[in-house]
């Protein structure tokens, strides 16, 4: 595991999504610094209210944004996606604590940055 430096080719310059990559970034590094079992809930809770906030609010705005149909939907099956592989940590987190530090860290740094990279970018104004 290693640092994850913000990428500014992920910018889609839509303020709010942005900052919401950006707060999901510091909390991959952040169990860098702490991976303590209260870090790694702490780190979970957050990211629950974070996905739930900023795929509602991506999807809002994919509604009244003019992409293709099929666009969209891919967009929002990947969200599906996500939110079933952060259930599943969730779920080993329950039986494992400390254990899915990394898991978290590798979730975020490679799946969460693949979704900005394929779907998220294409929002970019
Ligand atoms: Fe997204």
């Amino acid at each position: 595991m290693q640092q994850i430096d913000w990428d500014p080719a992920l910018e889609t310059g839509i303020d709010f999504i942005d900052s919401e990559h950006r707060h999901i970034v510091a909390l991959a590094n952040h169990l860098l610094e702490n991976s303590s079992s209260e870090a790694i809930e702490a780190v979970l809770n957050e990211l629950s209210g974070c996905f739930a906030s900023n795929f509602t609010r991506e999807e809002d705005y994919l509604q009244r944004a003019s992409l293709p149909l099929a666009a969209v939907a891919a967009h929002v099956t990947d969200h599906t996606r996500l939110l079933s592989e952060f259930t599943e940590i969730l779920y080993r987190a329950s039986i494992d604590g400390c254990g899915t530090g990394e898991a978290i860290w590798h979730f975020l740094a490679d799946t969460v940055l693949r979704h900005q990279r394929d779907f998220d970018i294409a929002m970019r104004q």
